[in-house]
């Protein structure tokens, strides 16, 4: 059972912080009851969950309604009521993506993970672009993007260019991508928001200035980690594919899914060939997949309709996600600035943040180091005390980004919109206590 939070604002259950309004008590209160484990882990016993960059806490409902569709043993496109039923789950769930990514055309297709969507855009946009030229990523990416831009440059022969981000900022910006692309960029990948720097990329305006050098180049875009703390505006980005993962956004592991331009969509790529050219689906669908992330979206709607009264599902979910931020925002402020009396974060002089403090950029994650105390170290010690967060450091996935910091390694305090301040105020007391006898 959800815990109701006590809060100090001048609005009945509200608190502002840096001009964000967190979600009303009670509101807050009707959203955590709609998730497993806020409160406790099934293994590790009672935690504050700040490791939500990793993968968010799950939907009751998309874990009821899978199991459910999950159980039906039918397949599609058989003459019976229940593969009739499995296909109208099927095309909701489709339906129900668009909404979700602002898309008003293009192709939505669902593949093994984000990564795997990523890998299999770049790959078919390098196969299918003029030869020669070159493809561009930049240093902050997920290797997701970074390492498929690096491995499809190299099998196409293209030049690869790599733009670096802005240490100092955690970010990288239109200017700087306007700087390294040339007429001849053939392929660019953007990331919408990073994992480890917790920054926010302008995607309209990167992808502008791209189109500004290179109005052909093919613009990919990863969203895996921007999607649980906003909403998406595919028909604003002018991009030509945008990928994201579910179990990032309140869903259990499920499919990455893939929006495509109609300039994209139809380009040679693996297919059956009895299929529409714009088909990317290969082989049967999961409609308990599909169900999960209708179940996501219903959810979204739900917290929408509390705090917008517009009549359209986009619109409801635009509110939800500015609610979203707003009040991640809020918990972000407190958890850098501290409040009653409990330091914030950036108090203590041993404590290095990645990102400007006052960043308006940043979407619910905080990296830090701290001056003689090991990442996993901290990482142990918070959890011994029940507060589950994640160390990253200089391998595979982050090795890029903490590099030209000059980190090692980092610790990663990552929240949602249904954590409380309660449980920032808790953290922020468990940090004390282990800094302050460092
Ligand atoms: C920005 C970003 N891109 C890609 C991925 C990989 O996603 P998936 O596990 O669905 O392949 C992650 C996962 O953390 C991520 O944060």
């Amino acid at each position: 059972m959800a815990t109701t939070e006590q809060t100090t604002g001048t609005h009945p259950g509200s608190s502002h912080a840096n001009d964000c309004t967190l979600l009303p008590d009670a509101l807050l209160g009707h959203i955590r009851e709609r998730f497993h484990y806020v409160e406790h882990c099934p293994y590790a016993g009672k935690r504050i969950f700040l490791e939500n960059a990793g993968g968010s806490l799950t939907l009751k409902s998309v874990v009821q309604r899978t199991a459910d569709i999950a159980a039906i043993p039918d397949n599609e496109h058989r003459d019976n009521p229940a593969s009739q039923a499995l296909s109208e789950i099927v095309n909701q769930g489709r339906k129900d993506l668009t909404t979700f990514f602002g898309a008003s055309n293009g192709t939505l297709f669902g593949g093994e993970t984000g990564t795997e969507c990523l890998f299999r855009i770049i790959r078919t946009a390098a196969l299918n672009a003029p030869a020669g030229g070159n493809m561009i990523a930049c240093e902050i990416e997920h290797p997701a993007t970074f390492d498929a831009s690096a491995q499809w440059a190299d099998r196409t022969q293209r030049e690869w260019i790599r733009i670096p981000f802005d240490a100092h900022t955690g970010r990288v910006t239109a200017t700087d991508y306007a700087t390294h692309v040339r007429p001849d960029t053939r392929i660019a990948t953007i990331l919408h928001t990073s994992p480890i720097t917790g920054q926010t990329m302008d995607i309209g305006a990167i992808a502008h200035q791209i189109r500004r050098i290179a109005p052909e180049c093919f613009i990919i875009v990863d969203g895996i980690q921007h999607a649980p703390h906003g909403y998406l505006e595919i028909d604003d980005y002018d991009v030509d594919a945008y990928v994201v993962s579910l179990y990032k956004a309140f869903c259990r592991f499920n499919n990455g899914y893939a929006w495509l331009s109609e300039r994209l969509n139809t380009i040679d790529h693996d297919r059956l060939l009895s299929k529409p050219k714009d088909a990317w689906e290969l082989g049967s669908r999961d409609p308990s997949a599909l169900a999960g992330a209708s179940a996501v979206i219903d959810y979204l709607d739900w917290l929408g309709s509390h705090v917008t009264t517009a009549e359209s599902r986009r619109e409801r979910l635009i509110a939800a996600g500015t609610a979203i931020r707003e009040h991640e925002q809020a918990l972000i402020h407190w958890l850098l600035n501290g409040r009653n009396g409990l330091k914030g974060l950036t108090d203590y002089p041993q404590v290095r943040l990645i990102g400007e403090k006052d960043s308006p950029y940043r979407e619910g994650v905080v990296s830090f180091e701290v001056q003689n105390m090991d990442a996993k170290q901290l990482v142990s010690r918070l959890g011994e005390r029940g507060i589950r967060v994640h160390a990253r450091s200089n391998d595979v996935f982050s090795g890029n980004i903490l590099r030209p910091l000059s980190m090692d390694a980092v610790t990663r305090i990552s929240v949602a919109h249904y954590n409380s301040i309660t449980e920032i105020d808790t953290c922020l007391s468990v940090l004390s206590e282990i800094l302050e006898s460092a």
